[in-house]
């Protein structure tokens, strides 16, 4: 065969090699990339003072990762557990308690699922309370995820309750008179010293209300229902690359 015709057979072979590793990046490649599409995002907004929210989880840790590349070029992070405070420090970064802190320019954090309306269904780390928390002192929250997380309608993956001990039977029986299905999740103490039953089977036609709703009930401390504050943009890994998903 002339040259030029092999050369052109062997671009075609390493460019169809090239998608198949893009069609067949692994969840955690995905989780690598948003963390670092995540620091690409809140860099050029990034001062000498500033400090920024940091969640919990494997995706939540890939952002801490590619965050300390860029670390001298902001002051330090609020934690939104011990586990993020212990990897922040491990990489040099300075932790503040939020109560020092006040409000945040960024949040960043992963979930368990989203829908286009970017609420989202966050806890299966047991670290929902202080998230919430870190996430309500932002001004953006920028949640990171791989497609997986994508649903259109909540709660295919049990929803996180934390619970205040000694409530546990009485906040179950009052999740059973909803609808739910809780289960306790056995051998698991939050930071704060709390339980987490997880909630199957809820139906979540709306994740307002229901997030309002299951807040009420005494000895609950909050819900894994992200919807009251959503994200405000996604920045979601998928095998095309990473997609940047503003709330319908
Ligand atoms: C922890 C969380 C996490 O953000 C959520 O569970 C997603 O975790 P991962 O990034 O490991 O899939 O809410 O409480």
């Amino acid at each position: 065969m002339h040259a030029t015709g092999l050369a052109i057979i062997a671009i075609i072979i390493q460019f169809n090699l090239k998608r198949t590793k893009k069609d067949t990046m692994t969840q955690d490649e995905l989780k690598q990339a948003v963390g670092q599409a995540a620091v690409d995002y809140i860099k050029p907004h990034l001062e000498d003072d500033s400090i920024i929210g940091v969640g919990t989880g494997s995706t939540a840790n890939c952002f801490i990762d590619a965050l300390a590349e860029i670390k001298h070029t902001f002051d330090g992070a609020v934690a939104s557990s011990d586990a993020t405070a212990e990897r922040l420090k491990g990489h040099g970064i300075t932790v503040y308690d939020l109560n020092e802190a006040g409000t945040l320019e960024f949040y960043i954090d992963g979930a368990d699922e989203t829908n286009d309306h970017l609420q989202l269904i966050k806890g299966g780390g047991a670290a929902l309370t202080r998230e919430k928390i870190v996430a309500a002192c932002s001004k953006q929250f920028v949640c990171i995820a791989d497609d997986s997380k994508w649903v259109n309608i909540l709660g295919t993956f049990p929803l996180p309750v934390e619970v205040i001990p000694m409530a546990r039977s009485y906040v179950a029986r009052e999740i059973v008179a909803l609808g739910g299905d809780p289960v306790y999740r056995q051998g698991v103490l939050t930071d704060n010293g709390n339980v987490i039953l997880d909630v199957h089977n809820m139906k979540i036609e709306s994740a307002t209300a229901l997030e309002e709703r299951l807040n009420a009930i005494v000895g609950v401390v909050t819900n894994g229902l992200f919807a009251c504050r959503p994200a405000d943009v996604l920045l979601m890994g998928t095998s095309e690359g990473v997609k940047t998903v503003k709330a319908k």
